[in-house]
């Protein structure tokens, strides 16, 4: 007798394919660390050579470096709105393969970056990698979430994380100099991800289209069946497919909605601002700037070996990616959010001490040190993977494109403020700098504390049900408070 846990060959190639997406993502997030110094020198070169009047001043070269640092997530942010029209539009996986030509074409631009205006070529490949990571970071788990089993889709979701720490540490490995992060090999470092997205693009031609897209949108119910079956082996699919059913009629009942009624409907209220808090908190909490800045933060922190440290975090960060991947489906997402926000919390404050403290004894850069890899530890405890699945689970087929692309572009701009701001305020404040990060974490386990529902196990319209009564007893609040006003006066 299989189970519904049943996990089939045709899940795990789907599943691995699609998530192939988000190891680009981490990736392209990762890679521009290392190599910092051999491109900016290479840039300088280039400047010169295009006006020989003048020396290429620190000053352009920071403005030209930082853009192409940020021009990544400008990409992402741009693009991320258009996900739900594209998944709709196209599939799912017909989409995830018409996408992928962004990033073989952005990869290029950087490998061929050598040939021609380098600074050019390097920002224009970021901006368009960007463009690729926007969509893929919605239609991935769109599609992931659409053909897991429901007692799976935690663990299965858990996958998009660690499929960008994955990327993150491919990128910070081969980016020491010794390997590809040195002047020859950089355009290499810069567009091997492309390789990922040939890979894709292939494998994609092999995955089934997500059958809840063919049942719900295209109303193909044979086509459905068919290809739950190769995702689910033998399993009996009527189960799911009455699932689904009554998804459709909700959807049906619903309408199409788009982003302005996701947001001016009360309906969805309490989901949306779950969704978009979810993400705010992820990029908030500071762990981007761990992973764009560790080198400098831990020289400041009075750490010996820099580069391999930031190394040590990106394994650290794996490891504990893997172990969240069995903890999501035990625990509860809810549960898990929460350690895992206090667990930051804390460490920010140690952090906090350390740097303050370093000053007085040298010591204490062992206290910042640990502190920074608890940081990262508690983080893919729960904030770091949960938001990238769990929008997915808050709204049924009718709002879930329009939801993706908000929360998606919420986590993409917030990711963009982080990047470009955290080297200022950690100039301004010195070694407070992560007492900013453990205020916000105060105020965001909070609201996770009294916001977020539990989703384990749950299926989509369950959820919907939370929320609803949610709405309704607080409903039920205001007028029993109104009808006392009355009885009062
Ligand atoms: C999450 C975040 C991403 C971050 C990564 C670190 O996936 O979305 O921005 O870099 O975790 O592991």
């Amino acid at each position: 007798m299989q189970t519904e846990k049943h996990l089939t060959g045709t899940l795990v190639l789907s599943v691995f394919t699609a998530v192939l997406g988000f190891f680009q993502y981490g990736y392209s997030l990762g890679v521009i660390n290392a190599p910092q110094k051999v491109i900016e020198a290479h840039y300088g070169r280039v400047l010169a050579d295009i006006n020989e009047d003048l020396t290429t001043s620190p000053h352009i070269l920071t403005m030209y470096w930082s853009l192409s640092v940020s021009v990544f997530a400008v990409g992402g942010m741009v693009s991320s709105f258009t996900v739900g029209w594209i998944g709709d539009r196209l599939g799912r996986v017909k989409a995830m393969l018409v996408v992928n030509v962004l990033s073989i074409a952005g990869n290029l631009l950087m490998g061929l970056a050598k040939f021609g205006p380098s600074h050019i070529l390097i920002i224009s490949g970021r901006a368009v990698t960007g463009l690729y990571c926007g969509l893929s970071s919605g239609l991935v788990p769109m599609y992931v979430s659409e053909v897991s089993p429901t007692a799976l889709r935690g663990a299965l979701g858990t996958l998009h994380q660690l499929a960008i720490v994955t990327g993150i540490l491919f990128s910070q490995i081969l980016g020491l100099d010794f390997l590809l992060g040195n002047d020859e090999m950089w355009p290499l470092l810069l567009g091997l991800s492309g390789v990922a997205a040939l890979l894709q693009f292939f494998l994609l031609l092999l995955c089934p289209e997500s059958p809840r897209y063919l049942y719900i949108k295209l109303g193909k119910v044979e086509e459905a069946k068919k290809n739950l079956k190769r995702l689910r082996g033998n399993c009996d699919p009527m189960k799911e497919i009455e699932e689904m059913e009554k998804e459709k009629q909700e959807a049906a009942s619903e309408k199409k909605v788009s982003i302005r009624q996701l947001f001016t409907s009360s309906k969805y209220r309490q989901a949306v601002i779950v969704a978009l808090m979810v993400q705010i908190s992820q990029q908030f909490s500071g762990i981007n700037a761990i992973f764009y800045y560790s080198t400098n933060i831990f020289e400041r922190a009075g750490v010996d070996q820099p580069v391999y440290a930031t190394i040590g975090v990106g394994v650290v960060n794996t490891v504990f990616t893997v172990i969240s991947v069995f903890l999501v489906e035990k625990a509860g997402r809810r549960s898990l959010f929460l350690a895992g926000l206090m667990g930051m919390l804390v460490s920010a404050v140690a952090m906090t001490v350390g740097l303050v403290l370093l000053s007085k004894f040298a010591w204490m850069s062992y206290v910042s040190m640990v502190a920074i890899f608890l940081f990262v530890i508690f983080f893919e405890v729960g904030p770091g993977p949960i938001p990238w699945f769990i929008v997915a689970e808050l709204f049924s087929q009718g709002p879930r494109p329009a939801a993706i692309a908000v929360a998606g572009f919420c986590n993409w701009a917030c990711n963009f403020i982080v990047g470009m701001c955290f080297q200022y305020i950690a100039d301004l404040c010195g070694p407070y700098v992560f007492a900013i990060f453990a205020g916000l974490l105060l105020i965001f386990f909070l609201f996770a504390h009294f916001k977020v529902p539990e989703t384990k196990g749950k299926s989509f319209e369950e959820i919907a049900a939370v929320f609803r009564r949610k709405k309704l007893s607080a409903k039920a609040m205001t007028e029993l408070q109104d009808l006392r006003r009355g009885e009062e006066a």
